[in-house]
């Protein structure tokens, strides 16, 4: 009995904290009071199965698999809203609204959420089904992945009604995505276009513990149901709130009635200039009659509510003309065709060059250099093309040909089937992809060598003095100081780096060679787990897809990699270089007293770690574990996701911050 009060204790304290994190953002618990809760409960589960429930916060990992996702009709169809760009149209709606109710009426205005729509089903305070909007009348049950949402409750508080539908827009905030797109194009795969699709892509994926990681947030907007407490839309929406939804507030302006047509006004003015500072995209404004009486008399047309609109930004466009199509090459050899536009403002920046993205954008949009073209600044910092003025077409405009050849080193480009980029397999030979793969082995999260940047490796490999990195390690003084630019301080500097980087653990080393797929948290994965690259290189599939996290794509990539004979030299000749082709590790066995009197915090996840190891491995070394960061902690390991309340603290106390390779080195020490 002791144990399943325990458990129930554990997941109320969870939820509550899983809200005032995700939900309120305003934690009041350290992360690692989280973790360590979170830890109870999970060993109480699994030593007591009995008590185990299937929405326990414990859950939220996911983990289970979707072959295919099942479709199932919506009791409530899912209806779009009528558009409107001007603010004439939305005069003329409100004016609709009075003729046919014969009276004034509140209106309710809310941010228009650019993400992916779902509808979640509650039936006595549990989670009941999330589905997909679909084709409105039926959407895909994506349940198993909605419930990794951590905004999104399992379990509610409360005066909930016995059963309801909640529906809200499920996104990537901008933030989240930034980094998601920064570690793809770290590891060679191409940037996501936008945080929309890529909320959608992620939501079908049939591994849950994939979507577990990856950060969706949701607001949710709309209550539907036979018993709903209030008579109005923002009330029940208000209310939500306490039933532990994160649906958008009155305090923070996210949500607000309007009595009339120039509050409704007043709303979208400010959203139009604040919109840029919220970490997540909206497209425009919705005004809803809120009232249910005045909906119901209003009624619908075939699509849409008579008692809803949306009000549309305009992104911000400027039109410019194409004066050239021009082609890059990136590390892995991927060509991104670039639009050179004749420069124009554009929401506060002088753009000049956008992107075209890929051969079928080019055609589909049938852009010609000469063309006007529209640009735009989405989500994404860099700009793109979205639209041709075909009316000012020059008149001598001809199609544009995609380029067959690399635009550098002129080999036939190749593109494999299913991708849409287009490649120069010249790997070994074309000088971009060389120069970009140098760059990637010094970049700070790989070798991190001072002394040398990328203009050091454009000058070096013009020079004819390195083909690739392992050549880096064979310069010398002469040759150096030789080179413009180069005295005796910066060949020294970029010497004594190069001698410096032979240190660097062979986590970083692994990612820094390049192989297509492995970014930094593969890399580390597969050295935790393979320990050194002879074990790599001889793995098999099997084996690899063994491993956490990787999946098909990279484990073919890695032993791709690992066939090409001029892989295999370069590793042969770093190794003989001395650079480090194992883990150091931290053996059971490494007992010491370096650490003695130095106290450290522990906080966030570790990948060569588990947090018990980290621990375990202070004290063996004769360091003291706190729980909490005051002015006498010496140390703060940080591992990912640790919060930013942590770091500024540690900053203010003058508490040092330390990786956790770092701290294996101070053992060693
Ligand atoms: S209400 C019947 N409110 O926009 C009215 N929709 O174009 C149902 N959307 O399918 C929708 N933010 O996916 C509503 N605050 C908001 C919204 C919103 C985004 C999406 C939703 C809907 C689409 C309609």
């Amino acid at each position: 009995m002791e144990v399943k009060k325990r458990i129930a204790e554990l997941i109320e304290a969870l939820r509550k904290h899983n809200y005032l994190y995700y939900n309120e953002d305003a934690p009041t618990i350290s992360d690692f009071e989280f973790d360590m809760l979170m830890k109870e409960l999970q060993e109480l589960e699994e030593k007591f199965p009995e008590f185990a429930d299937e929405n326990s916060p414990s859950k939220r990992v996911g983990g289970e698999i979707t072959k295919k996702f099942e479709t199932i009709e919506h009791k409530y169809p899912m209806l779009s809203l009528s558009n409107s760009y001007n603010r004439t149209e939305l005069t003329e709606f409100d004016e609709r609204v009075q003729k046919l109710l014969g009276k004034a009426v509140d209106y309710t205005c809310e941010l228009k959420y650019d993400g992916v729509a779902i509808g979640i089903s509650y039936k006595n305070g549990k989670i009941e089904r999330a589905l997909t909007r679909g084709d409105g009348s039926k959407g895909d049950d994506i349940t198993t992945n909605v419930k990794t949402i951590r905004s999104i409750p399992l379990v509610l508080n409360g005066n909930y009604p016995d059963e309801f539908e909640i529906r809200g827009e499920i996104f990537y905030p901008l933030s989240v995505f930034k980094k998601l797109n920064e570690a793809r194009l770290e590891s060679g795969e191409a940037a996501l276009a936008n945080p929309r699709n890529a909320a959608s892509g992620t939501l079908k994926m049939q591994d849950s513990a994939v979507v577990a990681e990856r950060k969706l947030d949701c607001y949710l907007y709309y209550v539907l149901g036979e018993n709903l407490p209030y008579k109005g839309h923002l009330e029940n929406v208000q209310e939500s709130l306490k039933w532990g939804f994160k649906a958008p507030t009155v305090q923070k302006n996210l949500i607000r009635k309007c009595k009339n047509i120039d509050q409704i006004f007043e709303f979208i003015d400010y959203w139009e200039v604040h919109r840029h500072e919220l970490d997540f995209e909206i497209d425009g404004i919705v005004i809803k009659v809120n009232d249910y009486d005045a909906q119901e008399e209003l009624g619908f047309t075939a699509k849409s509510p008579r008692w809803a609109i949306a009000y549309k930004y305009q992104t911000e466009q400027a039109e410019t003309r194409l004066n050239e199509i021009s082609y890059q090459v990136g590390r892995t050899g991927a060509i991104t065709p670039v639009a050179n536009l004749e420069p124009v403002l554009l929401a506060g920046t002088t753009v000049k060059r956008a992107s075209l993205h890929n051969a079928d954008q080019i055609e589909k949009l049938d852009i010609r250099e000469g063309d006007l073209v529209q640009v735009e600044k989405g989500g994404e910092i860099i700009p793109k093309v979205v639209g041709v003025n075909l009316a000012e077409r020059p008149a001598d405009s001809t199609p544009t040909i995609y380029r067959t050849t690399c635009p550098e080193c002129e080999t036939e480009l190749v593109r494999i089937e299913g991708e849409a980029q287009h490649y120069c397999p010249n790997v070994w030979a074309c000088p971009p992809q060389i120069k970009a793969r140098m760059a990637h082995f010094i970049s700070r999260k790989a070798m991190d060598i001072d002394g040398l940047g990328e203009e050091t490796i454009e000058q070096l490999f013009d020079a004819g003095l390195v083909k690739n990195v392992s050549d880096l390690y064979r310069l010398k003084k002469d040759e150096l100081l030789l080179l413009d630019r180069m005295a005796e301080k910066s060949v020294t500097n970029l010497l004594e780096g190069l001698e410096k980087s032979k240190q660097v653990p062979f986590q970083r080393l692994l990612f820094g060679i390049g192989i297509r797929y492995v970014g930094e948290t593969v890399a580390k994965k597969l050295a935790k787990h393979f320990k050194n690259i002879e074990a790599i290189m001889q793995a098999t599939f099997e084996e690899l897809i063994a491993v956490d996290e990787i999946g098909d794509k990279i484990a073919e990539s890695i032993i791709l990699f690992f066939e090409e004979e001029r892989n295999l030299k370069l590793i042969e000749e770093l190794k003989e270089s001395g650079l480090k082709m194992e883990m150091e590790e931290m053996e059971d066995t490494s007992i010491s007293n370096v650490l003695e009197g130095k106290t450290f915090v522990v906080s966030g996840v570790f990948t060569l770690f588990s947090r018990d190891e980290l621990k375990k491995a202070i004290e063996d070394n004769g360091g003291k574990n706190v729980g909490s960061i005051s002015s006498k902690t010496n140390y703060l390991i940080a591992g990912d996701k640790m919060g930013p309340a942590k770091k500024e603290k540690a900053e203010k106390l003058g508490v040092q911050i330390i990786s956790e390779e770092e701290f294996i080195k101070m053992t060693k020490a």
